[in-house]
């Protein structure tokens, strides 16, 4: 069934929090997320399979800040991975961000991420930082992250 994409509300919070906390070891609370959604130039994209009973299948979230938008989370469900899904959520979520004023993309990837780092790689963002052992495992053992970018042109 082909999931169907479109902006998140109030009322998908506490589906974005269980998905985000399926996918990452940081956790959001669903308060976390309705803090999220409520900031100023909050965006936020969410996937749905067709049938609107079923769960949540995607989303990206994050704000715009003048002419830029920051990624802070985006996450596809296992079940829905490798079938572009990620993709289409990305494209989705940079035209609503360009239609609160940005221009340009900025996220944060651990470097030992293949899957995040192909998709923006395919998606056209460029290293522009490395911040080496920025992130922790439940080990203690360090990761670097790259800070990646990419220009919205019309
Ligand atoms: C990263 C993530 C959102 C990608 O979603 P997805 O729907 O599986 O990605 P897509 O199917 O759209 O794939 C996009 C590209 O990345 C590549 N890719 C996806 N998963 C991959 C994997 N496991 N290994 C290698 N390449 C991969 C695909 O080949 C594809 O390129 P193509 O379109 O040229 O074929 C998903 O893996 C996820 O939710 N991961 C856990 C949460 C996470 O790490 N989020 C990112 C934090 S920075």
């Amino acid at each position: 069934m082909k999931p169907v994409i479109r902006p998140g509300m109030p009322s998908d919070a506490a589906a974005v929090a269980r998905l985000q906390g399926h996918l990452f070891p940081d956790r959001w609370s669903v308060a976390d997320v309705k803090a999220q959604m409520s900031l100023p130039k909050a965006v936020l994209e969410v996937a749905y399979l067709a049938d609107s009973s079923s769960d949540l299948c995607g989303y990206a979230l994050g704000q715009v800040a003048v002419d830029e938008v920051e990624l802070r989370s985006i996450g596809v469900h296992p079940d829905a991975q490798n079938r572009r899904l990620g993709r289409a959520l990305l494209k989705a979520w940079e035209i609503h961000a360009k239609s609160l004023g940005a221009n340009r993309v900025v996220l944060e990837v651990a470097e030992n991420n293949a899957p995040a780092r192909a998709l923006y790689e395919a998606h056209g963002f460029q290293k522009v930082g490395h911040r080496p052992g920025y992130y922790r495992t439940g080990r203690g053992a360090a990761i670097d992250a790259f800070i990646l970018e990419r220009v919205l042109i019309d």
